[in-house]
Formats: structure tokens, sequence, C-alpha cells
């Protein structure tokens, strides 16, 4: 969906199309580099992270595995509620792999912390952070992911797998909602 669709919407557009793709291309290739021989798994946070873990494994020019979950945080709120429900485990086994979990945005820290957490007591070799998006004025744990997409301010946004209510997430860039769209 286009911004003249939905401009009323929308306060300003902060990433477009092509600078997404253009910073996701540049951390594959950061991760390939990284990655190479060892076939990490990546773990895509649902539903949000679909959009990047798509986009970003392409750009992976090596072996790599892919799995998800499903956890819920914000409900029907544009704040994050800080209670974090797991939906949704993997189907892989992850005790001595290499594993990069797949955020579409950290924003309380919450999610994360609460999925290291129950990830770590499975025994993975290894475990980093993509996140494309950052709050970094949201944060309230101590998460320290290893690729950053971007950091924003503390605004809500919308477009490219972000939602509000389910909706805005096929909007071809990332904006800013209105505040009249929730208030
Ligand atoms: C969003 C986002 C992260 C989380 C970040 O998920 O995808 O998983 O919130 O917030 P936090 O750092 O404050 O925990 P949401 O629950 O909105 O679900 P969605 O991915 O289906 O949009």
């Amino acid at each position: 969906m286009r911004y003249e669709t939905v401009k009323e919407d929308i306060v300003k557009i902060l990433f477009t199309e092509k600078q997404i793709i253009d910073r996701i291309t540049t951390i594959g290739k950061e991760i390939t580099n990284e990655y190479k021989g060892r076939c990490p798994l990546v773990i895509g946070i649902l539903k949000g992270a679909a959009t990047y873990i798509e986009l970003l494994a392409k750009k992976i020019d090596t072996h790599i595995e892919i799995d998800y979950m499903t956890f819920s945080s914000y409900g029907n709120s544009t704040k994050s509620s800080g209670n974090v429900k797991m939906i949704m485990d993997l189907d892989e086994n992850i005790e001595g792999r290499d594993i990069i979990i797949v955020e579409d945005i950290l924003d309380t820290g919450n999610t994360l912390y609460n999925l290291m957490h129950i990830l770590k007591e499975r025994n993975p070799k290894s475990i980093e952070v993509f996140t494309f998006l950052r709050k970094k004025d949201a944060l309230q744990k101590p998460i320290t992911p290893k690729w950053i997409g971007f950091d924003i301010e503390n605004e809500f946004v919308v477009g490219y797998g972000f939602d509000f209510n389910q909706k805005y997430r096929n909007l071809d860039f990332i904006g800013v909602l209105n505040p009249k769209v929730y208030s």
C-alpha cells in the first residue's frame, strides 16, 4: 500500500523501501562473513519480523536454517504492556546451535529479554540478535543487538511489517502514525 492511500494517517515517512533494502543488504553481507560454514538457525519472531526474516535471509550468502516463534506484548495498544506471552514455540532443537534472532523492533526489550531467557536454558552454542529498528530511549532491559537497522525516536511506527491493530503492515515504507488514529 502506498503513502498516498493513507497519507492522512501518517505524520512522516521515516524509511523508504530502498533505504530498508539497502540497509538489510549491508547487514546480510556482515552476517555472511561471520557465519560462513556455520549454518546458523535464524529465528524470526512473528508476526512483525516476517518481513525482515524474508528480506534478510535472501541477503545471507551461505547456508542457514529458519524457524519461527510467536510472542505477544502489545495487544491492541500502541504501548508495550510488559506482559510477554509465548504463543508459538520453535520446531527445532537448538542445543549446540548458533542462533540469530530476527526482530522487527526493540522497544522496551521485554520480549527479547524473556525470549533470550527461554532460549539460553536450551543450551545453544551462541545467540545474537538482529533488530531492524531500535527505540533506544524506550529500552528498559540490558539487550545489546549485534545488528541494528536504524535507531529511531520514541514514536509509534507503522508499515513494512509494523502494525496498529493488525493494519498498515502492508505499507511500502515505514512511517510515524498520526496520534489521531489511536487517540
Ligand atoms: C512487537 C515487536 C516485538 C515487540 C517489541 O511485537 O514485533 O516483538 O513488540 O516490544 P518490546 O521490546 O517492548 O517487548 P507485537 O507484540 O506488537 O506483535 P507483532 O510482532 O505481531 O506486531
